[in-house]
């Protein structure tokens, strides 16, 4: 057996000695997000670090658990906090959460996160719905012997972000009076944020927004058959597109002061899928 599989599987032993509840939709909340499990009928909930090999993050704002519960009638699973490849953990491990949730039920991924504007469109506290990626600049979490239990050595990536739920969240965003951006995320490892000359090859790329998560938890649960879809807070204009230096903070009240919208279309969006 695979030790990646067996580790997954070992932590799907720890929740289920906890809840048998079986999620549709996985839900990972970025910065700034970690307060909407208040708006889920929760029916269980369990810390992180009561899950035997489960990785635990050391980022503020990122304390860890999994919430279970209601979203309208859909049952959901919410990744309140992650961890991040600039933690030092190994990439297995930076993906194994959806991997998990993936084996707990969930046939849906809605993966949300902060990232810093590039398009010069984008306005610092908007929101962007991810169409397609750019891995290129972190390690393919796929590398190394396939998991034939997941999904196929070669998988094909060219609809990772499902056309149906894009399509619900447009019309959600705009029934709402949410102004919802979109385009091409591309992840880079951090933590350092980039420089201007990284950003604008960023730019050159093809992409509108950048960000430190995301893209290699797509990959997997693409490689799993998911259906999966993503909004970015862009909390900041990227380096060099910014007059101003880049903090932490600043990205974390933005995402908090956007807060109330994102939980909107995350909701009204969830209720539809
Ligand atoms: N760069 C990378 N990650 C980020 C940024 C950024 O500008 N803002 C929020 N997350």
């Amino acid at each position: 057996m695979n030790q990646i599989y067996d580790k997954v599987e070992n932590c799907l032993k720890s929740v289920r000695k906890v809840t048998d509840f079986v999620p549709r939709v996985a839900i990972v909340l970025g910065s700034g997000l970690g307060d909407y499990a208040d708006d889920i009928r929760v029916e269980a909930e369990i810390d992180y670090k009561d899950i035997e090999g489960f990785p635990v993050s050391t980022v503020p704002g990122h304390a860890g658990k999994f919430i279970f519960g209601y979203v309208g009638q859909v049952p959901v699973v919410c990744m309140k906090g992650r961890v991040h490849y600039y933690e030092g953990y190994d990439i297995s491990d930076v993906v194994l959460p959806a991997r998990l949730m993936k084996m707990m039920g969930a046939e849906i991924l809605f993966l949300t996160n902060a990232s810093g504007g590039i398009n010069p469109d984008f306005k610092a506290g908007s929101f962007m719905m991810l169409t397609d990626h750019i891995s290129t600049f972190v390690p393919n979490p796929l590398i190394g012997p396939n998991i034939e239990e997941f999904g196929t050595r070669f998988p094909d990536m060219s609809h990772v972000y499902d056309e149906k739920l894009q399509e619900i969240l447009r019309e959600t965003a705009k029934e709402n009076g949410i102004h919802l951006n979109e385009g091409v995320y591309i992840q880079f490892t951090g933590p350092s944020f980039e420089s201007p000359a990284e950003i604008r090859m960023a730019a050159s790329l093809g992409a509108d927004a950048v960000g430190m998560s995301t893209v290699v938890e797509a990959i997997v649960a693409n490689h799993m058959g998911m259906r999966i879809c993503g909004v970015s807070c862009v909390c900041n204009l990227a380096a060099g597109i910014s007059q101003t230096p880049l903090t932490h903070e600043e990205v974390q009240q933005a995402a908090n002061e956007a807060a109330p919208k994102f939980k909107k279309l995350l909701t009204e969006s969830v209720k539809k899928f």
